[in-house]
This record gives C-alpha cells, structure tokens and sequence, in this order.
C-alpha cells in the first residue's frame, strides 16, 4: 500500500502562526522602526516573542490584550473559549508606557539595543497581580519563582500583534538541536510517525523519566525529547550541562530512529497544573499527538498536590485540547520487583523503592558523590559532576 499523506495533527486554533516578515522586508522595517518608541524586552518576554513569531505558541499572533487575559486567568481560555492557560503578556513601566497611544506601532528590542521586532499597541492595561498569582499559581507566596517574576512585572500591560524581524531575535540557544514547529513537523512527518509523544524537563533525564518516556514509546511511534532551556531557577541544573547529559543517554540507550532531541525555548514558570495544560497545548504545535504528564508536572517545592497536574486535565472536555495526555504516577526502581516500576504497579513499600528528591541529588553532585545506578545511569552523574565542577572552577 502506497500512504501518499500523513495526517498530523491539526495546530491549536487550526492554524500555525508565522509572524516572520519575510527575509527581503526585513532591512527598511527594521530601519523604519529605528524611529519608532522602544520597549527593550527581558529574556522571558524575548522568548514568548520568538515563541508567538514562530508558531510555538499559536493560535496567539501577539501579546495578551485585556479580554484574552482575563478569561485565560479566570477561565483558562482565550476569549473566544479555546483553551489556554497561562497568560502571554507584555509589561512595561507607567514611564514607558506614556511614550506611545493605542494604536501606535512600537519597536521591540533584545538587551543589546538591537530591534528583534515591531507591535502595533492595541491595548495598554492595568492587572490585578495577585490576583493573577493566586488563579495561576494557586499562591500569591513570592517565595515561588513564576509569582516572584511576575511581582516583578512593571505596571502596565500592553498587548497586540507582533511583527518578528530577525530569526536570531533571542540568539537561538542549541543551534544543532532548534527547531521550529513547521520544521518539527517536517521531521515527524519524513520519518512516517503518526503518533509522537512529547516530554517536557528541566531537569537531567533520571531512570524514572527514562521509564515513564520508554512506556510511552511503547504505543506511538516516535518520542520527541524536548527539554526547556529558556530561564530556570538559579539551581536548576544549567541548561548546557543538561543538553550533553542528553545526548550521552541517546547515544547509549534509545533508539535512534524513535527520538528525536530539540529544544524548547521557553522560560520555565513553575505553575505547575496551569503549566502542565500549556506545555501540553505548545508541543500539540510542535506536531505532538501525546505529552507526558508525570508527578508534580512543573511544580516547585510543596505548591501543588502531586497529581494536580493530572486533575486539571479534567477540566476540558475530551478532545478539547486536542493532544492526548499520557498520565504516569510516581516512577522508581524497586528492589523487590527487580526493576522500574511505579506506585500503580508496585505492590512493595516505600523501603524497597530507590529514589531522590531533586535537592538531595543536586547535594550528592555537589559532593562528587554517585546516586546508584538504578537511580540515574552512571553515564549521567559523570556528565552532571564534570559540569558542576566546570561550573565552580
Ligand atoms: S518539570 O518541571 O519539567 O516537570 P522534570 O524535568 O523533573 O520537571 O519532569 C519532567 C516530566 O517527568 C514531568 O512530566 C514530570 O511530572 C515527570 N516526572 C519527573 N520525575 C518523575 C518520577 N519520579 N515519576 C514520574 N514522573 C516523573
């Protein structure tokens, strides 16, 4: 039989967004905006820019206006009801924001001056952040990082669409392993997979998230391996020292063929069951037919239940959201069944179950010490350590 055409799975919205100004246009609009009222953007904001400009992030074509971040705070929902939920705004200062009127066109621009893209302001709003932090985060404690950023927010929101006029906008981290949705989807569909898991991390690849992507590799066709590298948490482990962690596991213990590593350039927020819907929504645009939902989904310390991420998914209805979540409980390695295992196939107790919390593993790396092989594979540790040392020296 002759399959002529692959179905992949359909954008959220329907649509890819591209808001790249084509290549030829880009020289006299990046002149022209040279004139225009500036906002110079932070890391996070330059990736949510990239992010909306290359499609990450569609159905959005620029930054939140009002009525499309209230319904996503109060409803997870766009205001015409498709599902979202986290907010994708632009802040600026009050001084800032008295430099242009609705309906101007301003300059968007990287640290270094340099202008990444342009915005016509449809909108310039105030917002209730705690009010934010307590519908998203479920905290308003600025001991969590993702409300610690947000308080530190200016106060003024400005929304609209986006024009993007340099591809390396944000320096694209990774080069070798950057892709954009069209292109990930070009990958899956070359290779013939119909059905691609996604796996979200900030962290190194552990045996338990080795476990919870080969279980799910078992039922598709292909695992897409797409760990985030925009801005974590100052002891996160460094998103360069993960990246070589990565690809020494691929090129020991996963089949070629079957995974395919690319970066995902966002910022992580650590919302936890909010967050879990997101990165689900963004990987559906990569192409991804499931996504991995596994314990305490981008949480951070004791904010969120250990399954909330899974609970929210009840929230939609069934094919909602389009992409299909995979859940898996709590993963180990156990003494007694001999092998990896979960809380909802494991019969033993807690004793015979070989796991670290993230803060005890980052204290045995920070002291040359090796967690066990059945905790993380050896390859790993060797990788985190002499990056940590480099890191030091
Ligand atoms: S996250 O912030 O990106 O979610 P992490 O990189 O630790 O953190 O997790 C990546 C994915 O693996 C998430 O879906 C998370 O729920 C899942 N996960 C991490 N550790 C385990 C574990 N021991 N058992 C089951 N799932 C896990």
């Amino acid at each position: 039989m002759i399959r002529t055409e692959y179905t992949t799975i359909a954008p959220h919205g329907g649509t890819l967004v591209d808001r790249r100004v084509p290549v030829g246009e880009r020289e006299e609009r990046k002149r022209r905006a040279a004139d225009l009222p500036r906002i110079v953007l932070g890391p996070r904001s330059l990736s949510d820019l990239e992010m909306i400009g290359t499609g990450v992030f569609s159905p959005l074509t620029g930054f939140m206006g009002r009525e499309d971040y209230e319904s996503v705070v109060e409803e997870m929902r766009l205001a015409d009801g498709l599902p979202w939920s986290i907010p994708i705004t632009l802040s600026v200062s009050e001084e800032e924001a008295r430099a242009f009127e609705e309906g101007d066109e301003v300059a968007l621009a990287g640290g270094d001056g340099e202008i990444v893209a342009t915005m016509v302001v449809e909108e310039r709003y105030t917002y209730d952040r705690a009010h934010e932090a307590k519908l998203v985060y479920r905290t308003t404690d600025t001991d969590h990082p993702g409300v610690a950023a947000l308080f530190r927010q200016g106060d003024v929101l400005v929304g609209g669409e986006i024009s993007l006029l340099d591809d390396g906008a944000t320096s694209r981290p990774f080069p070798r392993y950057y892709y954009e949705p069209r292109e990930l989807r070009a990958i899956f569909r070359q290779k013939g997979w119909r059905r691609v898991v996604g796996f979200q991390t900030r962290n190194p690849v552990h045996r338990a998230h080795e476990y919870i992507q080969k279980s799910a590799l078992e039922t598709v066709d292909g695992l897409l391996l797409n760990p985030l590298v925009g801005e974590t948490k100052s002891d996160d482990i460094p998103a360069d020292v993960r990246m070589r962690s990565y690809e020494v596991l691929l090129e020991r213990y996963y089949p070629r063929d079957r995974t395919v590593l690319a970066v995902f350039p966002a910022a992580m927020r650590y919302a936890g069951p909010r967050e879990a819907v997101f990165h689900a929504i963004c990987r559906k645009n990569y192409g991804c037919t499931h996504f991995i939902v596994g314990r305490d989904h981008a949480g951070v310390g004791n904010y969120y239940g250990t399954y909330d991420a899974h609970h929210i998914f009840d929230e939609f209805e069934p094919g909602e959201l389009g992409i299909t979540p995979l859940f898996f409980e709590h993963a180990f390695f156990c003494l007694n069944c001999g092998g990896m295992a979960t809380t909802k196939t494991c019969p033993h107790d807690k004793d015979s179950h070989v796991f670290f919390s993230g803060t005890r593993v980052r204290e045995m790396l920070r002291n040359g010490e090796y967690p066990p092989p059945e905790f993380s594979r050896p390859e790993v540790i060797e990788v985190l350590i002499s990056g940590l040392r480099q890191q030091e020296s």
